[in-house]
């Protein structure tokens, strides 16, 4: 596995829409792991392949429960909201207020290519709808309310 350089705002590349992943190939397995590799080493809680340079549609999310991996994620419901501070790995030092549904149900392949629906809640609710936008070139800070705030480090 190997770090990848976390694209940042202003960047073209997160402004773009990503494409299907076809087939699991060796060369996307490596792209999953230096992913997760890579959020691990930033303590993000999500990371978008367009958020290191890939225009795949592949997002991998830790909310503390384990690895997931959603590759050509689908949102096939949504429900209630929930509004609270978010951030973007690609966005550092930022994070502002965001309203999300507080309950999301996805349909992805995980990293074998098998077709799963996973509904998350709360945290993982608001990851997945955050690293979905990014794979159609959206990012958090159109969505804030109010404005964005330099993040305390509390460290
Ligand atoms: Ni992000």
């Amino acid at each position: 596995m190997a770090l990848r350089t976390i694209r940042e705002i202003g960047d073209e590349v997160l402004t773009k829409k990503a494409k299907e992943v076809a087939a699991m190939t060796p060369r996307t397995e490596k792209l999953i792991a230096d992913m997760l590799e890579t959020m691990y080493e930033a303590e993000g809680v999500g990371l978008a392949a367009p958020q290191v340079g890939i225009l795949k549609r592949i997002v991998v999310i830790d909310v503390g429960e384990g690895p997931v991996v959603l590759v050509n994620p689908v949102i096939l419901s949504t429900n209630g909201e929930q509004t609270g501070p978010e951030g973007c790995l690609s966005v550092p030092g930022k994070q502002g207020i965001v309203t999300r549904p507080i309950e999301v149900t996805v349909r992805a392949m995980d990293e074998h290519m098998e077709e799963r629906t996973i509904t998350g809640t709360e945290l993982f609710a608001r990851a997945i709808c955050h690293e979905c936008d990014h794979l159609d070139g959206k990012l958090y800070v159109d969505l804030v309310e109010g404005e964005l705030e330099d993040v305390t480090n509390e460290e």
